[in-house]
């Protein structure tokens, strides 16, 4: 495994905040992106981070964020393409605009993201997570760009660990089911919801960004070599219970 720093899209807040500080906790190198350059959402020391403003979405502040994260860490190991955006409408009204809006952040910045960290990967080898989600296999109702763009993730992954294993670079895409954080926040709140939930999800409920903090830092962390171009769910049991 390549020493140096893990980058985090979308480190301010939800799964990336956990993320951060999780990583940290196990003495990574952690450096947070996000449009705000914010420190991780309750993390105790700010200072303990590298932050850099950027839109993911804008290859020229990949590419100067990246070129200066791997100057101020002495490299990059790990490139965790997280940032990400869900909208809901009836398929039959799905504006054009909103549907380029959600593959633009969901999809376009994340090839943007494993393009741009190539360099950076291509002599000492990497490991790339992609944000995926359980609704890039499950038909969610209303979902139709949300689950457009997580299933085209699991697409370029796999084809990201076919072309790249040759430079030791690895490429995994996490499958979260319902996670609670800002991107869900008012939905999961209501009682009716969170009734559906507990009895659709096996384990009860949805489950933390904490939860899918700990599932990447064992995989960056156990270091498998033989583990590329999968897809891991972590979902309570819910996306393949009937
Ligand atoms: N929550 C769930 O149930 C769930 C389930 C499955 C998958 N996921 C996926 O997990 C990822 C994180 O979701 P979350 O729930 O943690 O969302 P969240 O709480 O809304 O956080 C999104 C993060 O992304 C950043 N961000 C948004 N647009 C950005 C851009 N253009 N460039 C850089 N950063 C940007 C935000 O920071 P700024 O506003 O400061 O830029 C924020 O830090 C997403 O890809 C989401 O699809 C979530």
């Amino acid at each position: 495994m390549a020493d140096g720093a893990v980058i985090i899209t979308g480190a301010s807040r939800g799964i990336g905040a956990a993320l951060s500080i999780e990583l940290d906790r196990r003495g990574f190198t952690v450096a947070g992106l996000s449009r705000t350059g914010d420190p991780p959402l309750g993390c105790q020391d700010p200072s303990r981070f590298l932050l850099r403003q950027c839109d993911a979405t804008d290859e020229q502040q990949l590419r100067d964020s990246f070129a200066w994260v791997a100057e101020q860490a002495g490299g990059i190991q790990c490139l965790v393409n997280n940032a990400g955006l869900h909208t809901n409408s009836k398929s039959q009204d799905l504006e054009r605009a909103d549907f380029e809006r959600v593959m633009e952040i969901n999809v376009t910045a994340v090839m943007l993201g494993c393009r741009e960290i190539f360099p950076h990967f291509e002599t000492n080898g990497g490991i790339i997570f992609n944000m995926g989600s359980s609704f890039g296999w499950i038909g969610a109702p209303y979902n139709l760009a949300y689950c457009t763009s997580k299933a085209a993730l699991g697409g370029m992954t796999r084809v990201l660990a076919a072309e790249w294993a040759k430079y030791n670079i690895r490429a995994l895409n996490i499958a979260p089911g319902y996670i609670e954080t800002d991107l869900n926040k008012d939905f999961l709140e209501s009682d009716k919801v969170k009734k559906l939930l507990s009895e659709r999800i096996p384990t009860g409920g949805p489950g933390k960004a904490e939860d899918v903090a700990k599932l990447v830092a064992a995989l960056l962390v156990e270091d498998i070599p033989f583990m590329t171009g999968s897809t891991i769910y972590l979902d309570g049991g819910q996306t393949f219970a009937h």
